[in-house]
């Protein structure tokens, strides 16, 4: 089992390209999905405090025994008002469901409300040391100048709804430009995209499963991914992507796909 390679954010932190995301694992599900993925070679997690699992992800981290340091834990907040003391009452409640000190990524849900105040408490997180790299989700560029029209530090990460059916093209670039990385949420689109004629002709040509199609695309457009499964087969299958690459006609088809179906909302969209 070769390891999952990484890359390098912004602030020269490693991220592993990509994890497990765990939204539909609720309870013991995440519980079973987070030990089958170790298992499988995954070492990044993502969480979030509304997902109800923190606690059973925590507990199948400390029963794989795999070293702390080796283990990349994201969480996004989520709080009504995003004041500073919500926030760090959530904070505090996910690093003790996760039994950790410190989290490797740590991203406001979405900047709507108290975009200032609760970028300002991320940024306290990260300048004390408690977050080794702060992000944000679902934000677009007008959001993105705010920030940075403020002379706030920014995000490292912006986590966005990405797959062949949304691709986000000009926020994606922006981001790029200003060396934050994109990372691909339902990248699958919740298996919406895999009985798609387009991407199956495709990977009858690679000889790979839909998913590994997709999920390759989106490393080849410099994406982070974090698909959810609960099944074993296909959290490893979904692992089998570093092997092969797509060539540039096949990733322009892939891309013609768009149609700009988004299934969640956006910040300032
Ligand atoms: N920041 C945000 O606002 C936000 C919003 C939504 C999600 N997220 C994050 O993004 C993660 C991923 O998104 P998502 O869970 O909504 O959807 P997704 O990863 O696009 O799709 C997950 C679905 O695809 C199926 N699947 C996975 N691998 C497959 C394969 N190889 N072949 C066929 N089907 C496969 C899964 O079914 P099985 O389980 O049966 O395999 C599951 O139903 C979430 O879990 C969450 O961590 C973030």
């Amino acid at each position: 089992m070769n390891p999952i390679p990484s890359i390098t954010l912004n602030n020269n932190i490693e991220m592993p390209v990509l994890g497990l995301g765990t939204r539909m694992l609720k309870f013991v599900k995440a519980e079973k999905a987070v030990a089958h993925a170790l298992e499988a070679g995954y070492r990044s997690i993502d969480t979030s405090n509304i997902f109800s699992n923190e606690a059973n992800i925590g507990k199948a981290l400390k029963e794989s025994n795999i070293e702390r340091s080796e283990l990349f834990l994201s969480n996004k907040v989520f709080t009504s008002n995003q004041s500073k003391e919500s926030i760090i009452k959530a904070f505090n409640k996910t690093r003790l469901n996760l039994n950790t000190d410190y989290l490797d990524l740590y991203l406001l849900h979405g900047p709507a409300q108290n975009l200032f105040g609760a970028w300002e408490t991320l940024i306290e997180l990260y300048d004390k040391g408690f977050v080794r790299a702060i992000g944000i989700c679902n934000t677009n560029i007008k959001y993105l100048k705010m920030i940075e029209h403020e002379n706030y530090m920014l995000p490292l990460i912006n986590q966005l709804e990405y797959n062949p059916y949304i691709t986000q093209l000009e926020l994606v670039d922006y981001c790029k430009q200003k060396s934050i990385q994109v990372e691909a949420w339902g990248p699958l689109a919740r298996g919406e995209v895999l009985d798609n004629k387009k991407i199956i002709a495709i990977s009858q040509k690679y000889e790979k499963t839909p998913a590994q199609i997709v999920l390759r695309w989106e490393l080849q457009n410099d994406l982070i991914v974090i698909p959810s499964s609960k099944n074993p087969k296909r959290l490893k299958e979904n692992t089998e992507i570093f092997n092969f690459s797509i060539c540039e006609e096949d990733m322009a088809t892939l891309h013609s796909i768009n149609s700009n179906r988004r299934w969640m909302w956006s910040y300032g969209s």
